[in-house]
């Protein structure tokens, strides 16, 4: 094994953060952790906030929450895993189950405080990591730790979905696409939304019951209350944020579920949230997920056979070209980069 390894790191520099590789000494776990040899990683939204954000210390940190590897060394304490297990690290390392802890906020990997996953080897907690399902590759299995566990974390845990009933999703990114997939999977009737009709037949390819474009249609509310004949949207994946929060309130369904998880169209929603009440209505707020949510998203992944939609795949030394082509918006599914 090599004893040096090839990483990005974020490093400040003109007011900025920039990507800048470098190499770093590998050490060995700790009793209580594992070396991994990563196989690939993948990229968020969240990735894109991270390097915008300079106010933040983040100096040095290797970014990505979103990594699956192979176990190359184990430490004395371990044992649960062993060399040759594929794995992949939880979003929230110390978040194992039960009720949420805002300590695990400044553990996330690779936008805290905690090294991620742009690192051809990484040391992990041997407790944060789940198996990666059989059926999968590596570069698939990279998919899941943010964008799959939080939509299954909005859809399963807390929205306890129900096969028939109706959910919509924000257009066509990483936690789209995995609500698409494990809602239709369910048997749930799926709308999606979009700024590309060319995006919306391939949701619809992939068993989308219902699509709008929202650039075309603005009032894509309106257009969800007459495709549920009135009735609203069972469960809500709010991902837009200040631009389509009151639509979000205007379309869910009385008793229905909006899970409050995105920001893309920026941080200061203001929404009205009187409606909720005459709908008997509510708000969850969903942060990623324990690493018993990401245990049993692989479960269902596994039963049904569901790949992660892979949009396109990067070389180690392109991940800026990574960074720029998610920030581009041109991507359906999700932006890979390949450590192999
Ligand atoms: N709370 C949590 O735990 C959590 C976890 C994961 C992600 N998030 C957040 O969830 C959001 C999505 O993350 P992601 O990684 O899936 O993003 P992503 O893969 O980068 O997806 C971006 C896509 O969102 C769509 N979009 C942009 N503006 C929109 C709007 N006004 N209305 C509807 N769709 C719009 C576009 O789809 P089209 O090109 O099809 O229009 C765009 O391609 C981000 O804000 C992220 O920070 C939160």
């Amino acid at each position: 094994m090599t004893s040096t390894s090839r990483a990005f790191h974020l490093a400040a520099s003109g007011g900025a953060l920039h990507l800048t590789q470098r190499n770093r000494d590998v050490t060995q776990p700790t009793p209580q952790q594992v070396l991994i040899r990563i196989g690939a990683a993948s990229l968020n939204y969240r990735d894109l906030l991270t390097l915008q954000d300079t106010a933040s210390n983040r100096d040095g940190l290797i970014p990505l929450s979103d990594g699956a590897g192979t176990v190359v060394a184990v430490g004395s304490g371990v044992s649960r895993w062993k060399v040759g297990d594929r794995v992949s690290a939880n979003f929230f390392p110390t978040w194992q189950g039960g009720p949420f802890s805002p300590v695990a906020l400044a553990t996330a990997l690779g936008g805290g405080q905690t090294d991620g996953m742009l690192s051809e080897y990484v040391l992990a907690d041997a407790a944060s990591l789940v198996a990666v399902p059989e059926h999968l590759s590596l570069a698939e299995a990279a998919t899941l730790p943010c964008a799959a566990v939080t939509a299954w974390h909005a859809l399963f845990e807390r929205g306890h979905l129900q096969p028939g009933e109706t959910v919509l999703v924000q257009g066509t990114g990483g936690v789209a696409l995995f609500g698409l997939q494990l809602a239709t999977a369910h048997g749930a009737k799926v709308i999606v939304t979009s700024s590309s009709d060319a995006k919306l037949a391939r949701a619809r390819a992939m068993g989308a019951w219902k699509t709008i474009n929202y650039k075309t249609q603005p009032a894509w509310d309106a257009a969800a209350l007459d495709l549920t004949e009135g009735q609203g949207v069972d469960h809500i994946l709010e991902l837009g944020g200040p631009d389509t929060y009151n639509r979000s309130i205007s379309a869910i369904a009385p008793g229905g579920r909006i899970a409050q998880i995105g920001v893309l169209t920026g941080f200061a929603s203001q929404p009205n949230i009187l409606p909720l009440q005459f709908k008997n209505a509510s708000i969850d707020g969903i942060c990623v997920g324990s690493v018993q949510h990401f245990e049993r998203l692989n479960q269902f992944l596994a039963t049904h056979r569901i790949h992660p939609v892979i949009d396109k795949t990067f070389a180690f030394d392109d991940a800026p070209a990574a960074y720029e082509h998610l920030k581009s918006a041109a991507h359906f599914g999700k932006v890979v980069i390949d450590l192999s």
